[in-house]
């Protein structure tokens, strides 16, 4: 006899044991006693209800939302007024209780045992046989959570994190497949056809959520796809918006693709922690262009990406904030319809609405600035662009953003002095914006232009104008601005300001 595998000392642990062991269970005409008449007890008759069940309620005092749910449905519901008796039991599969008193609940738990029913009392595990789990519903597709009573909360927040990364037409999909695998079968003889199929699906159902309606001619569509004899994958190419850095601020949407990628390219804005959030299978490769250094040349990246598309992959372009603000995208996109690359943009928060909700702060206001502009000050050399339109900059009903102005901040301020804008206009430097190590400058334009320091070794963004003036509680004064970092604000003198180093606290 050869010998084990895996002497018995090492054998790998299988599963850890389960408290309970989550069960789907078809209650279809089945009889379901429920005692009592909360509210609590009215959401638990909704959901047996759903599923199918023939419920029975004994309730003396009926809340007015049990009552509404039992007139909603009277095929599955009936509701009785009084206590109940031993009888109720007879040909019950499951009886559930809502009994406070310790006794009585061990009385009622008994007798429904005695006639094999699966027992639950609300709130008292002791007398229960099953708990009801949280549930994410994209019937046919159902997600039970359970902590085992540890911790209820904590079942609530699994269940909006996973409710946030399915999509709502997710059942309408797997609907869809159920009543379709009969004629994928006919399309599709072959096995590793029907496999290209479910992938297909796969990617389909989770990154096209709102495309979900035709889906009879989607999965046709899909179904020859694989099985044609030109079956290699039809690549295609996402540009992504990211955000601007904190993972909380990505899209749904994004968080699906990311989830749904082959490959990621990506620049260097991204942060680690959204690429944490991608499928772990997924290819990275990282294309980010240093400053005004051209250490990755677009038309490569364009290539790169429109090559990937080409050889069936599915590309995720990944780009820092929105990608239609300052991120090349038009000529993205301009390559891949020229290479017949299919392409779809999936938008992100851009640095500027990141930027005024971490101050509190409104890019508008109906008194004082109608028009908001967002402005690279950066040419393909690095310095200030010659084509300013230096009327809107001297705008002050505007608010204005700067994108990439570290290196020309206090040329760019002096030309708008120059052509008129207020020089005690407010403004507030911001680098690393939604990162742990945000930190916010503000002071003024006339400051600005005097080559005041900007705060931050990291990517960074101005706002000038009068929307985005320091708190109220921190009043800017003649000799001084104010600087925050991670949320602590101080104030610094206008001869620290001179110094090299303003921020290094
Ligand atoms: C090529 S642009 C990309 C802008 C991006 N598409 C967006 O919508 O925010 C890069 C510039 O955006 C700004 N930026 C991007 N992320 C930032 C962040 N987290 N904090 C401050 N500025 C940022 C900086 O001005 C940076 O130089």
């Amino acid at each position: 006899m050869n010998a084990p595998l895996w002497p018995d000392d090492r054998r790998p642990a299988r599963l850890n044991a389960l408290p309970k062991l989550p069960v789907f269970v078809d209650l279809a005409g089945r009889s379901i006693l429920v005692v009592g008449g909360s509210d609590g007890i009215a959401w638990k008759v909704e959901l047996l209800a759903a599923a199918g069940g023939a419920v029975r309620i004994l309730a003396e005092d009926p809340s007015p939302e049990l009552r509404a749910v039992v007139r909603n449905d009277p095929k599955h519901l009936t509701l009785v007024q009084r206590t109940w008796r031993e009888m109720d039991l007879a040909g019950v599969s499951v009886a559930i209780a809502d009994i406070e008193d310790g006794q009585d609940a061990a009385t009622f738990a008994e007798a429904a045992r005695r006639r094999g029913a699966l027992v639950n009392i609300v709130d008292q595990p002791a007398f229960c046989d099953f708990q009801f789990g949280t549930i994410v519903n994209r019937a046919p597709v159902i997600v039970s959570i359970s902590t085992d009573g540890a911790a209820p909360i904590l079942g609530q927040a699994i269940r909006r994190r996973i409710e946030a990364v399915l999509p709502s037409s997710l059942g309408a999909w797997a609907q869809a497949a159920k009543d379709f695998r009969d004629r994928l079968r006919e399309i599709v003889p072959s096995k590793p056809g029907r496999r290209r199929f479910w992938e297909r699906f796969v990617d389909g159902a989770f990154a096209n959520g709102s495309q979900g309606r035709n889906l009879d001619g989607t999965l046709d569509r899909l179904a020859h796809e694989a099985g044609g004899e030109a079956s290699a994958r039809r690549g295609e190419v996402v540009i992504v918006g990211a955000g601007p850095g904190d993972p909380e601020l990505l899209t749904l949407k994004a968080m699906r693709e990311l989830q749904a990628a082959d490959v990621i390219v990506y620049d260097r804005l991204v942060t680690p922690a959204i690429l944490e959030l991608a499928r772990r299978e997924a290819r990275r490769v990282h294309v980010g262009k240093e400053g005004h250094s051209a250490s990755c040349r677009q038309e490569d990246i364009n290539a790169l990406i429109v090559d990937l598309a080409l050889a069936g992959e599915c590309v995720v372009r990944l780009k820092g904030g929105d990608p239609a603000v300052f991120g090349r995208t038009g000529e993205e996109v301009a390559a891949c319809r020229d290479a017949g690359v299919p392409v779809r943009i999936v938008p992100g928060i851009t640095t500027a609405s990141a930027a005024a909700a971490s101050l509190n702060a409104s890019l508008t206001h109906r008194d004082h600035a109608q028009r908001v502009q967002f402005i690279t000050a950066h040419d393909r050399h690095g310095d200030l662009p010659e084509n300013l339109n230096l009327a809107a900059l001297a705008d002050p009903q505007a608010t204005t953003i700067v994108y990439m102005g570290r290196r020309t901040a206090s040329k760019l301020a002096t030309r708008m002095i120059e052509s008129g804008l207020p020089p005690a206009t407010p403004v507030v430097a911001i680098s690393n914006v939604s990162r742990d190590d945000q930190e916010n400058t503000h002071s003024t334009v006339k400051d600005v232009a005097r080559g005041i320091p900007l705060p931050g070794a990291g990517p960074l963004i101005i706002a000038i104008g009068a929307s985005v003036a320091a708190p109220p509680e921190c009043p800017l004064h003649a000799s001084s601005t104010f600087t925050a970092r991670n949320g602590q604000r101080r104030f610094v003198s206008k001869s620290e300001l001179s110094a090299p180093t303003l921020v290094g606290h």
